[in-house]
């Protein structure tokens, strides 16, 4: 996303942990009296070559439509050590080298702005009060790379609806967790983004059954890197409008700033659905990069129109001309 050339690193299978040596490392940690937090997957745990056991996250499969796909599942390897976070810094390994870092334990996320009943809720409160589902969707990133993950969460709807948006809401504001000394991102003299990290959506998409609270993947509670404890997904736009480790959430009756558009208004978008007919001015948007991909295999496939969700959400931006409103 920034305007310095992409080192793009090639992930062998080789250096990422198996789950076993993970398993046995809680073990040890549970033999050293760190049950709880091992257990739990949360807390600031060790590096991600060394993580520990992620407490597994078990959700019946979604029936929504659009939900599922047959296509080939990206590795969990190369989903949890390719990221984007710029918060832990802006090479894709950052992430999973120094989310641990970031405490998401306690966590809760606040809900007011345009709504009758504003409130706090816990996430002991979010893991007990929704109905998690899985769900596999395509993940498309602007930068032309994509990955196909089983998330772990629930309809964003439902979260909303328990808050009760006025007549008046017509759009949510989203906001990252910002803790300077837990972000090394956040404190480099190249950091770009004005913190914390925004994103926004009018409130039509934020109701679509597609839009997905997400706190796991692949059966797992999400890792740091992948934006614990909860994060937004949002399958037919670009990845950077899936905003990580949320703490805030605001029904507004105004198109909300997203921290991409404050950088670059030009090249990002409010809605930044994928679109392989508007070319970003670095990245052709035709094609995708299939994750894993490397340059004799690069994996490349063409990108479909809202990243295949069509028939899910083209309804949602009838008379609207996408050029303009890219
Ligand atoms: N959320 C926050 N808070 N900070 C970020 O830097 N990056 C975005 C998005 N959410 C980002 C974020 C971008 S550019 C992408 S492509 C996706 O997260 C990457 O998600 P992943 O690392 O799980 O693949």
């Amino acid at each position: 996303m920034k305007r310095r050339k992409t080192h793009i690193p090639t992930i062998a299978s080789s250096e990422i942990t198996p789950e076993n040596v993970w398993l046995n490392r809680r073990e040890l940690m549970q033999q050293a009296g760190l049950g709880a937090l091992a257990a739990a997957g949360l807390g600031s745990g060790a590096q991600a070559t060394e993580s520990p056991a992620l407490r597994d996250l078990p959700a019946a499969p979604s029936s929504c439509d659009g939900c599922s796909t047959t296509e080939a599942l990206t590795p969990y390897g190369d989903a949890i050590s390719y990221n984007n976070f710029y918060e832990f810094g802006t090479d894709k390994s950052d992430p999973a080298r120094y989310a641990h870092e970031m405490n998401v334990d306690p966590w809760s996320v606040e809900v007011g702005g345009l709504v009758n009943k504003p409130g706090k809720l816990n996430l002991e409160d979010l893991l007990t009060t929704f109905d998690l589902e899985e769900r596999v969707y395509r993940f498309r990133c602007v930068e032309a790379w994509s990955m196909v993950v089983p998330w772990t969460g629930f309809p964003l709807a439902d979260l909303l609806g328990r808050f009760e948006p006025t007549s008046d809401a017509k759009y949510v504001a989203f906001k990252t967790l910002y803790r300077r000394g837990e972000m090394r991102g956040t404190r480099s003299f190249t950091s770009i983004i004005d913190w914390p990290y925004q994103e926004g959506l009018r409130l039509d998409e934020a109701m679509n059954p597609l839009t997905l609270m997400t706190v796991g993947l692949y059966g797992k509670v999400l890792p740091n890197q992948s934006g614990a404890p909860l994060r937004l997904i949002v399958p037919w736009k670009y990845g950077f409008k899936s905003i990580k480790s949320i703490v805030s959430i605001e029904l507004v009756d105004r198109q909300p700033e997203t921290s991409w558009q404050q950088l670059a208004p030009q090249e990002y978008g409010f809605y930044s659905n994928v679109n392989p007919q508007v070319d970003h001015p670095r990245w052709s948007q035709r094609y995708e990069r299939r994750l894993p991909s490397s340059l004799f295999n690069p994996n490349r496939i063409p990108t479909l129109p809202f990243n295949g969700y069509g028939e899910q959400v083209a309804s949602l931006y009838q008379g609207m001309d996408l050029r303009v409103h890219y």
